[in-house]
């Protein structure tokens, strides 16, 4: 029985999940209801969230699997890379439970967490693999070989995946987080209405300002008051753009690195047009998309326990 707990931006989650890859219980608390006034996370707003939320959500988390703490063999935590305040508080749970049920503490990447969301019962895919991984903070290509790590081969040079869909989100006057928003509004528009150009970087790298940029001028050029009516074909636009730059270099990176399987993990991967323009991508299970701590838990399974648990700090920077 492995306890995970993930607090590394706006979700506060705990997950018990079992030796051999089975989720007992994943409870996501999200504040993005918090943070929406702002447009964005709002890290002090977040850490004091977290710091209220983590003991009733670790508390729901061993309710739902009727697994009472006693009965918890590790404890794995998120340390990093994330917002420093957020991180320390769940770290700092995390040591007090291992501590004080003298239990082992695993530190898990949150990266690799991400990555580990496809190690889970019911059907978990085994390395190696090729890994898109599309999130708030991060757009990567990673080979994996096997279950405690990966290498990375793309990344973006400017903004994450996700972020471009908040940032777009925003300019169109959509709620936050705005990437499931443009996502559902996308259907109702013309992905052919507007034109935005794929950054075309060298390797196997990323880049969506430019597409980023394309959008705002489209947007500026609406006359007042019109947004409104144009907003589901620049959703659909803006989507397609950003969609084909992903699975463009994720075609590209399979073939240079000769990797048979796909997979995609993070929030972007929830995006519905995404996951249909790779059908043969091994896709995580939607509700392991976003964040959460079952794949916190997953990633535990494979680590060794940290030798002086109580030293451990958190880290901001992968
Ligand atoms: O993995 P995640 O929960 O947090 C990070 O580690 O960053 O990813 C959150 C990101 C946000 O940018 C959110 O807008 C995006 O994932 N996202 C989506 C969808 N659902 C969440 N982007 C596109 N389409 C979606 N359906
Ligand atoms: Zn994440």
């Amino acid at each position: 029985m492995i306890l995970g707990l993930e607090t590394s931006c706006d979700e506060t989650a705990a997950a018990v999940v079992t030796g051999d890859g089975r989720i007992l219980s994943n409870v996501v608390a999200s504040q993005s209801e918090l943070h929406a006034r702002y447009g964005g996370v709002v890290p002090e707003v977040a850490s004091r969230r977290h710091l209220e939320l983590v003991a009733p959500v670790v508390r729901e988390a061993l309710g739902r699997a009727e697994v009472p703490l006693a009965d918890v063999e590790r404890v794995a935590v998120t340390q990093g890379p994330g917002l420093i305040g957020a991180l320390l508080v769940g770290l700092a749970a995390a040591k007090g439970l291992a501590w004080g049920g003298g239990l082992p503490l695993v530190a898990v990447d949150h990266l690799h967490g991400h990555v580990a969301s496809l190690y889970l019962q019911p059907n978990p895919l085994e390395p190696p693999f090729l890994c898109l991984l599309a999130s708030g903070g991060h757009t990567l290509l990673l080979d994996v070989q096997n279950h405690v790590g990966f290498r990375v081969v793309g990344t973006t040079l400017d903004d994450a995946a996700g972020e471009a869909f908040d940032k777009g989100a925003r300019m169109l006057g959509l709620g936050y987080p705005g990437g499931a928003e443009i996502d559902r509004l996308a259907r109702q528009g013309d992905s052919e209405a507007y034109d935005f150009p794929v950054a075309q970087v060298p390797g196997l790298d990323f880049s969506f300002s430019g597409v980023k940029t394309a959008l705002l001028y489209a947007v500026r050029d609406i006359p007042p008051g019109k947004l409104q009516e144009h907003c589901a074909d620049l959703a659909a636009s803006y989507q397609k753009a950003i969609v084909r730059a992903l699975v463009e270099r994720t075609h590209k990176a399979a073939e240079t690195l000769g990797a048979e399987t796909i997979a995609i993990v993070g929030g972007v991967a929830a995006n519905s047009e995404l996951r249909a323009a790779l059908p043969g991508a091994t896709a995580a299970p939607l509700a392991l998309c976003t964040d959460n701590a079952a794949m916190i838990a997953s990633a535990g399974r494979y680590l060794e326990p940290a030798a002086d648990p109580l030293r451990l700090d958190a880290y901001a920077v992968a």
